[in-house]
């Protein structure tokens, strides 16, 4: 079986990989700068790992990207689209938002999520089985939704969009699509102000941001022969909030 990761090299996606990495023969890594962590995960799983270099604002490098994972992977069964931006379009006014962050924001998260899709499930269809689980944002639950982040949240309801549709497309083909939206989670690449943080944290019923070992286990079911019949599902990851 093969896993495709795009933004592999988060935080996220390399504890996902730490998780789950025995069930697969093969992980396409994908990562758009970070090589050090793609680097570690090859030494703890050796060839298994798959290294893919792609930037998703760019359309032939996210071409690039889909081909070599399909020529490489093998049969693709699996799927996890980790990949945002991370160019700042959170904590900004609606107002100061141009269109290009828009743009950019809906080609990194967005554009490459249909180029994958398009590409990674035809193989799962053939197999009569697959997965693909999308990282949302807990802006998709939260009612109204918090400020300053338009782009960003836009992209990510169109994302939730495409698993909400993909899943009932797929269903009878033994395919699922969910998606998992977790509320701030403390990785090292956070770019948001300490006044931003503390406020998560204050709003938290569990006075923490979440760490990366509270994500993963979501995805971790949801890749699993125990979600075979979960679609179409949207997973708070938000400790009550
Ligand atoms: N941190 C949070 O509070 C939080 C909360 C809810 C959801 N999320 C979601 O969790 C995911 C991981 O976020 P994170 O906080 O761990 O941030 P992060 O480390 O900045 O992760 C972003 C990932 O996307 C990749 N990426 C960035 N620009 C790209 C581009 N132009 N083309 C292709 N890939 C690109 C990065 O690759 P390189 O590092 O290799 O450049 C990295 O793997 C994101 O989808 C984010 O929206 C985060």
């Amino acid at each position: 079986m093969t896993l495709v990761v795009t933004g592999a090299s988060s935080d996220v996606g390399a504890a996902l990989i730490g998780r789950v990495a025995d069930n697969y023969d093969t992980i396409i890594c994908h990562y758009r700068s970070s090589t050090a962590i793609i680097e570690s995960l090859q030494t703890k799983f050796g060839d298994k790992v798959i290294p893919v270099q792609a930037d998703f604002s760019d359309l032939k490098s996210t071409e690039r990207f889909v081909e070599t994972a399909l020529a490489q992977g093998g049969d693709i069964s699996h799927m996890v689209h980790l990949s945002s931006s991370s160019s700042s379009s959170v904590n900004k006014k609606f107002s100061k938002t141009l269109w290009t962050q828009f743009e950019t924001e809906i080609d990194i998260t967005f554009r490459s999520a249909v180029m994958c899709c398009q590409a990674f499930i035809p193989p799962m269809v053939k197999a009569g089985y697959g997965k693909v689980v999308m990282m949302l944002s807990s802006q998709m639950v939260w009612e109204p939704a918090k400020p300053y982040s338009t782009a960003y949240t836009c992209t990510k309801h169109a994302l939730h969009g495409l698993v909400k549709s993909l899943a009932a497309e797929y269903a009878a083909k033994g395919v699922t699509v969910n998606g998992v939206s977790p509320s701030m989670i403390d990785t090292k690449f956070l770019r948001v102000p300490d006044i931003v943080k503390e406020v998560n944290i204050s709003n938290s019923p569990i006075k923490r941001l979440l760490t990366v070992d509270d994500v993963v286990p979501a995805f971790e079911f949801l890749l699993s022969s125990g979600a075979d019949t979960v679609t179409g599902q949207n997973i708070a990851v938000t400790a009550g909030n």
